[in-house]
């Protein structure tokens, strides 16, 4: 999710009420994106980000060929789960979204697709060569995107990758009428220093390589997003993030 150029959205200055827990938040967000999903596709696909892709394909080079990969909060699978299977990666997808999933089904029909929440899923451990996650954690409330991490640092093989990314600014944001009218749409940021504590709690077996704060160009509007790039790795010494070395 962008936050500032979508047609038609208007910020909601706060949470609309505390009836809404995170269930019930999901419920708007699986509503939401089952309603907008053309939508969210015709906008998104010709605004594709370099970053998001330079990420992607640097990963790849880490990959093994057949690499598993595990895409949280795939969406139409355009592009990038695309991309991972035109590599041939054997990708899981998945979306909390139907109309989303069904999009999926449409663009990637090699790819393994679930609708489900992502904090529901159950995997073996050491089950995936990689787990990218592109715009989508931040669709949890901010108390589970650091749980979000440990499992997804348990899922990983030794060696394994995180590719991700986070808001830059710290509290719940509600959109009003995103895309369409009567869509009511949540995301949740920890702001940077957040998430880099969050990766030091909860992603303690995840050795962070790259850390980038990058403004993106997504069409006429510019929008920030904190990217990390993380590493399974066993060694002790490994563990430290490049921050706690300064
Ligand atoms: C902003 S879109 C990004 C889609 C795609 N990753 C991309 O880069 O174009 C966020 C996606 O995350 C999905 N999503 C939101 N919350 C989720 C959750 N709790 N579990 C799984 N998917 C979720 C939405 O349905 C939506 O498809």
């Amino acid at each position: 999710m962008t936050s500032g150029s979508e047609p038609n959205a208007t910020d909601h200055p706060s949470n609309p009420g505390s009836a809404f827990q995170s269930g019930e938040t999901k419920i708007l967000i699986e509503q939401g994106y089952d309603k907008i999903a053309p939508a969210y596709l015709a906008w998104s696909a010709p605004r594709t980000t370099t970053t998001r892709m330079s990420y992607l394909n640097k990963l790849m080079t880490f990959l093994p060929p057949s690499a598993h990969v595990l895409e949280l909060g795939c969406g139409a699978g355009v592009p990038c789960t695309q991309s991972l299977i035109s590599h041939g990666m054997n990708v899981t997808g998945v979306d909390i979204s139907a109309a989303q999933i069904a999009l999926a089904h449409e663009h990637v029909p090699e790819a393994t697709l679930i609708q489900a929440d992502m904090m529901s899923l159950s995997f073996q451990p050491s089950t995936f060569d990689a787990v990218v996650a592109f715009y989508s954690i931040f669709h949890l409330p901010q108390e589970e995107q650091g749980k979000m991490i440990g499992r997804i640092q348990g899922w990983l093989k030794e060696g394994g990758w995180l590719l991700c990314n986070f808001h830059t600014d710290r509290g719940d944001n509600w959109r009003e009428n995103w895309f369409s009218p009567g869509v009511t749409m949540f995301s949740s940021g920890l702001g940077v220093h957040g998430n880099r504590v969050m990766f030091m709690q909860d992603g303690y077996g995840l050795t962070v390589v790259e850390d980038q704060v990058a403004v993106e160009k997504v069409g006429r509007a510019e929008e920030t997003f904190h990217w990390i790039l993380a590493v399974k790795r066993e060694k002790v010494e490994d563990n430290l993030h490049p921050f706690d070395r300064e």
